[in-house]
């Protein structure tokens, strides 16, 4: 990406975790931040690393589109400056389809992905999807703009798309409410706030980290700490209890992934 010209639409959280991710790449690409009102962490950023904010449009080698599915359709025209006939868009935008975005910005050189949060420690899993034909080379060369994130899978059907961001790009706020969830269940039982907060966060990454460093299957290591007639099996018989959390969990998906198709047909 060294060589590439990116320009990014929309410094919001996605967007400036876009930008973190390339700037600690080791190929850092020439990146133009398109922002109404960037952060001090983006300026700081644009000052750190000579990124230019809101310069003149210009056709450019990549965009990528990180607004609101809501704001898109104002913003089309104004995105539509920075594309040229050789221009890749990617677009990270919730529920706007490949032909929405072709409709409206005029071109066929489309790759849609779904990040996540954890990209900006280089940590995500993004997952995109291109229309049939799309050359081989765009399709590798939105992968490899999206790698400094972490794992890129795909592509797969955009019919997939709104499962995906029920489950990856809406997923790691579910962590963070089951630290929230649990830190105040810490509370509770008579913990220190401070206390609280800190073992409940210690023990989600710790669990997190375990899962990924022994490549072990979750439900195996949760049987492994699920002792018969122990302190775990007591609290999982109510996160159980009529199929409890496992059906909540597919609730909030569907809503998720729901949510996303609305999008996607306007609403
Ligand atoms: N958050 C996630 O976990 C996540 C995960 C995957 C995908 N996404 C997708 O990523 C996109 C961005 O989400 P986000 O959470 O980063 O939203 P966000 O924080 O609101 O960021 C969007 C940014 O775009 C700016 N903007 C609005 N209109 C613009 C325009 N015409 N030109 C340039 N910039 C403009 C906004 O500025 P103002 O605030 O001044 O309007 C805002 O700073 C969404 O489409 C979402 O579906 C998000």
């Amino acid at each position: 990406m060294a060589s590439k010209h990116i320009a990014i639409i929309g410094a919001g959280r996605m967007g400036s975790a876009l930008i973190s991710g390339w700037l600690q790449s080791r190929s850092k690409p020439e990146i133009s931040i398109i922002e109404p009102s960037p952060s001090e962490m983006v300026k700081a950023q644009a000052d750190d690393y000579g990124l230019a904010i809101n310069p003149a449009p210009k056709a450019t080698d990549i965009v990528v589109v990180a607004v609101k599915p809501q704001a898109f359709e104002g913003a089309a025209v104004d995105i539509a400056k920075w594309i040229g006939p050789e221009t890749l868009v990617l677009s990270i935008m919730a529920g706007i389809r490949i032909k929405t975005l072709r409709k409206l910005l005029g071109t066929e050189r489309i790759v849609r992905a779904m990040p996540n949060t954890p990209g900006a420690i280089g940590w995500g899993v993004s997952v995109i999807c291109a229309p049939e034909g799309l050359l081989k080379k765009n399709i590798s060369d939105a992968a490899r703009l999206l790698k400094p994130l972490g794992r890129v899978e795909g592509p797969i059907a955009e019919a997939h798309m709104p499962a995906v961001t029920g489950v990856s790009g809406s997923g790691p706020a579910y962590l963070f409410l089951l630290v929230e969830a649990l830190a105040g269940a810490a509370e509770a039982e008579g913990l220190s706030a401070d206390f609280s907060a800190t073992l409940a966060r210690d023990t989600i990454v710790g669990a997190a980290q375990l899962l990924y460093e022994t490549g072990e299957d979750a439900g195996r290591l949760r049987k492994n700490v699920t002792s018969k007639g122990g302190t775990t099996e007591a609290a999982l018989d109510i996160l159980l209890r009529g199929d409890g959390m496992p059906s909540l969990i597919r609730e909030a998906v569907r809503a998720a992934a729901s949510r996303e198709r609305a999008l996607s047909s306007g609403k």
